[in-house]
């Protein structure tokens, strides 16, 4: 038999996973769970990443882990163990399916307009890294990464699952018209990944226009890829059109390793009471099933599930207010007692069990993800980003005495916005600016050049960061200041 690994998780977590595994005991799924010590109480023990090695080393060794909702202790300096998860695991694709539940009303249900949206969220990088400083007391700056082979992994995965699937279409959300270099990136893997699989019709939508239409015309759309932080925000909305987060499984999938949970959290407010919706672990726990090729399995509970909600029944925070809720128990046993029935609107055919049991990986050594760049490369300048409250033209004057007859003073922004040497009096300034220098000739700069810049400068300024301004053969891989 098949183990996996599962973390009730903190607040409404014990309750509602001790549901869905109730309901998995009586449809005798041919599982077995290794519980493992992960969540508020790990940290509280002084974990600093919130599990056990105990834990982290049954995880690793069973590729699996089924989860509740996890809380992460506010203001001790400590990263979230979801995001630490995700991450630490190379789980690449946060994938959520929205789909139309009869029973669940909603603005769309009632107009007759079905929802079957998936989004696949890229749910390693972006600004999820929390990498992030203050540059001055008045100024934070976050880094963003968008990675060809981070975007690579997660655009497969979403073609792939698409084309599984049947979908009608794949839309990339992205915002590439302002961030040409990362969301451009993401975008132009997508195409390139998209000429692989012609049989598909692939899209893309600006993110804003994409939120615009998913609220008024959410049946146009089958499969979403997104960057982390839009595909965030994007899957919660889309959380919003089938009924909200008591609705919305989410599966973190990874090339080794891959997690199971439901975007909602550990609901403090109603933690303890017994009157929490176990639907979204449990329709997370079906794309776990149907992971593990348990098809049969997770479609037989499914349409118990769905001829559940098309009875009406149904928990506190759903429903006919006129009709007495169920608890988190009751509604876990109704599930159990409707087992063998048939839901009216759309039920899960029973297509044969084809258990796939979870390889399990012994690495190594950490995979290098690289994509070999074929042309030169080469610097051409430099950003000094600097503290200052001066205007810009004493800035400049400063920066100048510093050329050192190889760099040229280009431009100078504050915010992105560029101030000198042409800009408008109206642009409103804080204390830190970003002055770029470029080679004064032809000849491509050395790191050597930079650093005696560095030193330059520093008689004048306090450098609170650096950034090089690269080519790749005849590319430039530095955007311009907005005015430049
Ligand atoms: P939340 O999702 O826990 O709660 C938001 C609202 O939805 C609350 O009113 C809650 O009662 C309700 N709700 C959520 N799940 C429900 C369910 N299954 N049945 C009925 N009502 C439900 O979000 P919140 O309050 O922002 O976060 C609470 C904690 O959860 C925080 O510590 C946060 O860090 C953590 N969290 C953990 C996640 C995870 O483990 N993947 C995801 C999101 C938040």
């Amino acid at each position: 038999m098949t183990k996996i690994a599962v973390a009730k998780g903190d607040g409404i977590g014990p309750e509602i996973m001790d549901a869905v595994l109730s309901i998995f005991n009586a449809a005798h799924v041919p599982l077995e769970y290794d519980f493992v010590d992960m969540g508020k109480w790990v940290f509280d023990k002084g974990f600093s990443n919130g599990m056990t090695p105990e834990a982290q080393q049954t995880i690793e060794s069973l590729g699996i882990l089924f989860k509740g909702p996890m809380e992460t202790p506010k203001g001790k300096g400590v990263k979230s163990v979801n995001v630490t998860a995700r991450k630490t695991w190379n789980t690449y694709a946060n994938k959520r399916t929205f789909q139309t539940l009869h029973g669940v009303d909603t603005v769309f249900s009632k107009a007759g307009i079905p929802i079957d949206i998936t989004i696949v969220r890229e749910n390693i990088e972006d600004t999820y890294g929390g990498i992030e400083h203050m540059l001055t007391n008045d100024v934070a700056l976050s880094r963003r990464f968008i990675t060809r082979p981070g975007s690579m992994q997660v655009i497969k995965y979403a073609f792939e699952m698409a084309k599984k699937k049947g979908a009608r279409r794949i839309t990339c959300g992205h915002k590439a018209n302002i961030m040409k270099i990362t969301d451009g990136l993401f975008l132009e893997v997508f195409y390139e990944v998209a000429k692989e699989y012609p049989e598909l019709n692939a899209d893309d939508v600006i993110v804003d226009d994409l939120c615009m239409k998913l609220v008024s015309k959410p049946d146009l759309f089958d499969v979403v890829v997104l960057t982390n932080l839009q595909g965030d925000i994007v899957s919660d909305l889309c959380a919003g059109l089938v009924g909200g987060l008591g609705f919305a499984p989410s599966a973190n999938i990874g090339d080794h390793i891959s997690i199971f949970e439901a975007v909602h959290g550990t609901a403090p407010d109603i933690a303890g009471k017994n009157i929490a919706n176990p639907t979204a672990l449990l329709l997370s726990g079906f794309g776990m099933l149907r992971h593990l090729g348990l098809m049969e399995t997770s479609a037989m509970i499914e349409n118990a599930l769905l001829y559940t909600l098309e009875s009406g029944k149904h928990t506190g925070d759903f429903g006919d207010k006129n009709s007495p809720a169920l608890n988190t128990t009751e509604f876990a046993a109704t599930i159990i007692g409707n087992f063998g029935k048939q839901p009216v609107h759309n039920p899960k055919p029973l297509l044969k069990n084809m258990p796939v049991t979870p390889t399990v990986f012994k690495l190594e050594k950490n995979p290098m993800l690289e994509t070999r760049e074929t042309v030169e490369e080469f610097i051409v300048g430099v950003d000094m980003f600097i503290e200052s409250n001066e205007q810009p033209n004493l800035v400049a004057e400063k920066c100048l005495k510093h050329t050192l007859d190889i760099f040229k003073l280009v431009t100078i922004s504050n915010r992105g916005t560029q101030v000198w040497p042409k800009g408008s009096v109206f642009t409103n300034l804080v204390n830190q600016y970003r002055c770029r220098f470029e080679s004064l000739g032809d000849t491509p700069l050395t790191q050597t050049d930079i650093l005696a810049l560095y030193k330059r400068l520093m008689q004048d300024f306090k450098i609170c960061s650096t950034e090089l301004l690269n080519m790749w053969g005849d590319k430039k891989a530095y955007s311009l200041a907005q005015g430049q």
